[in-house]
């Protein structure tokens, strides 16, 4: 069922920033006059190319700038409001995490923060770190050592430490090789059935395609286009026929047909599997059950 509108997870209107000069003149308008409306429960995605505005509209949402003109609000309530953003998880584009902390340490320090006590975060640690994929001997070394997917990995479990409602991801998969990538997708899935908000950036329409519902393009800070995925990739001007086990002839014929029919320039082709599927497949083939396919590496 379709949340009211009241009762959305992220509300704005017409949400502008621009960001000034040194001599506080106006330098990048940002943001311009976003409206968005996120419902409850949703998995949505804001897609844009580098510098359209993604970055910026989570950090407004987030309270970490102010807007320029316009509202938002988020959980109901203002941005800003403490209480919400405890309620809040975030996955910046880049994580600052203490180096010399390992993953298990981080993400008790993060707790913490958030005055989680000690019995909730004995079992949340172990489970979310189990959730991303950081294997036993991953999770006990320094994250100054860690690959840039280990460290995408640790920093969404700090996103989720405070086990929020609303999470909002900036480019979750950067640095992610397909088997992560492909991983991090399933995530964001899981999160969505525990009835989660997710808010994903990304540049990659592959990234945002299988896991939203939603999806908002944005261009130089302005919204261009706002439909559900499926509405916004399908082709509905080309049709493309797809059978199994047809002959030659049986091929030959439907074409001929095809043409009685007067219809022109349909293709009849065998489909192609993408070469990420094909990747996809050949490593889970080769990496036994239960294990990780992120190499924690020699110790
Ligand atoms: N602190 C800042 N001061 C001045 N301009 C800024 C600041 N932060 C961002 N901008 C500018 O605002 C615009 C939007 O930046 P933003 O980081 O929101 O883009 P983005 O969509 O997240 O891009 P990317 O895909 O590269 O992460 C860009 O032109 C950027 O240069
Ligand atoms: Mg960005």
């Amino acid at each position: 069922m379709i949340a009211p509108l009241n009762d959305a997870a992220v509300q704005t209107e017409g949400l502008t920033k621009i960001y000034k000069d040194f001599w506080g003149r106006d330098k990048v308008r940002a943001l311009d006059a976003l409206d968005l409306t996120i419902r409850r429960g949703e998995v949505f995605g804001l897609l844009g190319p580098n510098g359209s505005g993604k970055s910026t509209t989570i950090k407004l949402l987030l309270g970490l700038i102010f807007p320029t003109r316009g509202t938002a609000s988020v959980l109901g309530r203002p941005v800003g409001d403490t209480e919400i953003n405890s309620r809040i998880g975030f996955l910046p584009e880049e994580s600052y995490l203490y180096r010399f902390l390992n993953g298990e340490e981080i993400l008790r320090f993060y707790g913490k923060l958030f005055k989680i006590d000690r019995k909730t975060l004995n079992q949340r640690v172990p489970m979310l770190l189990d959730t991303v994929g950081l294997d036993a001997k991953s999770r006990k070394r320094k994250l100054r050592e860690y690959s840039k997917g280990m460290a995408r990995r640790i920093g969404l479990a700090q996103a989720m430490i405070n086990n929020p409602d609303l999470i909002l991801l900036d480019e979750p998969t950067t640095g992610l090789d397909p088997i992560g990538t492909r991983e991090m997708k399933d995530l964001i899935l899981s999160l969505k059935q525990q009835g989660k908000t997710v808010l994903l950036c990304s540049h990659l329409l592959a990234d945002v395609q299988d896991v939203c519902n939603r999806i908002t393009i944005l261009f130089r800070g302005k919204k261009m286009v706002e439909d559900e995925v499926r509405e916004l990739i399908q082709k509905k001007e080309i049709t493309t026929i797809e059978a199994r086990g047809l002959s030659d002839q049986q091929t030959e014929e439907l074409r001929q047909f095809i043409a009685r029919m007067g219809v022109n320039g349909v293709n009849i082709t065998h489909p192609t599997t993408t070469l990420e599927d094909l990747f996809l497949r050949i490593v889970r083939e080769n990496t036994p059950q239960g294990q990780s396919s992120v190499g924690s590496g020699p110790s």
